[in-house]
């Protein structure tokens, strides 16, 4: 019997940001896991038209809740969506409602944030807040990291009592086992940049090939997640721990060593309406990028746009690469390092945990198999992100190969109008083609003439 589990069962558990990517694969595994606890309380904001209940509808009915609903038939009713705002005061939550959370919450689990790095600071007016911002966050990269310190120092300053323990994920990627391989469903981090690459829009990246690529699966975060829950309410440790979930130090793959991986993961699961053939080079070196930033992904977006207007279409190709672009810049920081995390807390957690509870909650990375990770990754993103039909890959597949016939044609015809116009322009040039050019009939005399004496 898992220690874990059965410590969730009969619990009233609050879980902040639901709704998100994470949120949802630790709501999806403590149901499965612990059918027998109360309620899940879950804060939710009506958001793009939809109501909460259509929310809580929408992650139920989803994939990701299949095998929840084998083992807990009456999950719906143990799901208690509580309208709330975080960014408001006392989080606009009723009174009513903030009375039934404080009167039967035993667990919360904060999962809420804003993930965009360069969101705005919002406690004052915007011209003041912008002018202030980069004074505040002095030598962090972006708000989004200022403001996970904030939040963690104020965490500790105010637990009082309370028992908490702090979890930091590195970059947080697909399922790995659980409730199957591959599971994503937001664009954020290694997932926007899988699809960029697989439709041939993103070929090349400034980052450092041996930098480690610190990607960590959803389910490894969850589980640690929930074995932290555990321990911190059983253990009751004197201090507020910090757990690192990361693979960096455990199994480690540096960012070269993965963009192969991917790359041959799309040989095998290419996505379909490519726009050029998927490539991934990477350079730390400021005038390279420029180069292939104007070449490799400016300009085919510039004759992409022309020719959607010369067919009375509307142009988007520009727009949207100059975002990716930006977005992909405020990586680098990120992926231009290799980080150290002081795993202690994880291992001696680790160590804790029953046989059946290591197997149940499994956050050991050492067993991860990178490449097959990798290939699932893709083929997640191509199920259940780009929602395409595995039927496609045929002719996904013979849209690459035109791709690189058009590739190659195009690489062909410029070199020859270069080299028209260079031998038009240089004498050298002209010399130099005249030689050629003897040199090969030569050549071919020698062979027809050695061919006739044999005959
Ligand atoms: N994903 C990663 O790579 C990664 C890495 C390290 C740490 N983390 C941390 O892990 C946590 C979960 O990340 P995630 O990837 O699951 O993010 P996510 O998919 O963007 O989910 C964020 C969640 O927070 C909710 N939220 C945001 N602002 C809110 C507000 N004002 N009121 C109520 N709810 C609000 C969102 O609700 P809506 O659905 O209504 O938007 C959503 O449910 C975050 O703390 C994040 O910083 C993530």
């Amino acid at each position: 019997m898992s220690m874990i589990a059965a410590f969730y069962g009969g619990k009233s558990i609050l879980i902040t940001g639901a709704t998100g990517f994470l949120g949802k694969v630790l709501m999806e595994k403590l149901f499965r896991t612990s059918p027998d606890l109360k309620v899940i309380y879950i804060l939710v904001r009506p958001k793009a038209g939809q109501t909460l209940q259509q929310r809580v509808f929408q992650i139920l009915n989803s994939k990701l809740f299949e095998k929840v609903k084998e083992v807990c038939p009456n999950v719906h009713e143990k799901i208690r969506a509580i309208s709330a705002d975080l960014n408001q005061s006392d989080f606009a939550i009723s009174k009513e409602d903030m009375q039934e959370l404080l009167s039967y919450t035993n667990i919360i689990f904060h999962c809420a944030a804003t993930v965009r790095f360069d969101d705005h600071l919002r406690w004052l007016d915007d011209a003041i807040i912008d002018e202030i911002t980069p004074k505040l966050i002095g030598d962090r990269p972006n708000t989004y990291t200022y403001t996970k310190a904030l939040g963690e120092m104020v965490v500790q300053q105010e637990s009082g009592n309370i028992n908490i323990a702090i979890i930091r994920p590195s970059i947080v990627g697909a399922t790995w086992q659980e409730p199957f391989p591959g599971w994503v469903d937001n664009l954020n981090g290694p997932s926007g940049l899988i699809i960029a690459a697989g439709k041939g829009f993103l070929r090349c990246v400034r980052a450092t090939p041996m930098a480690v690529a610190d990607l960590i699966p959803a389910d490894t975060v969850v589980n640690l997640t929930l074995a932290v829950g555990w321990y911190t309410a059983v253990h009751r440790p004197k201090s507020v721990l910090i757990y690192h979930c990361t693979s960096g130090n455990f199994n480690p793959c540096n960012w070269g060593k993965m963009a192969l991986q991917v790359l041959a993961a799309f040989e095998k699961i290419p996505f379909e309406r490519a726009f050029r053939r998927p490539n991934a080079d990477f350079t730390t070196n400021s005038i390279t990028i420029q180069y292939w930033n104007a070449v490799s992904h400016r300009a085919p977006a510039i004759i992409y746009d022309f020719y959607l207007r010369l067919t009375g279409r509307k142009p988007r190709m520009t727009k949207l690469m100059n975002r990716l672009l930006r977005t992909v810049s405020m990586l680098e920081y990120f992926i231009n390092r290799s980080w150290e995390w002081s795993t202690d807390n994880t291992e001696m957690l680790m160590s804790e945990l029953s046989p059946e509870d290591q197997r149940v909650f499994n956050f050991d990375v050492r067993q991860l198999n990178w490449l097959e990770y990798i290939e699932n990754y893709v083929l997640g993103v191509k199920k259940y992100l780009l929602k395409e039909d595995m039927a496609g890959i045929p002719k996904a597949k013979q849209h690459l190969k035109r791709l690189r016939n058009i590739h190659y044609l195009f690489n062909t015809a410029l070199f020859l109008i270069a080299w028209r116009l260079l031998i038009a322009r240089s004498q050298v040039a002209r010399n130099v083609w005249f030689f050629i050019v003897s040199f090969c009939y030569k050549l071919l005399s020698y062979f027809r003439a050695s061919s006739t004496l044999k005959v």
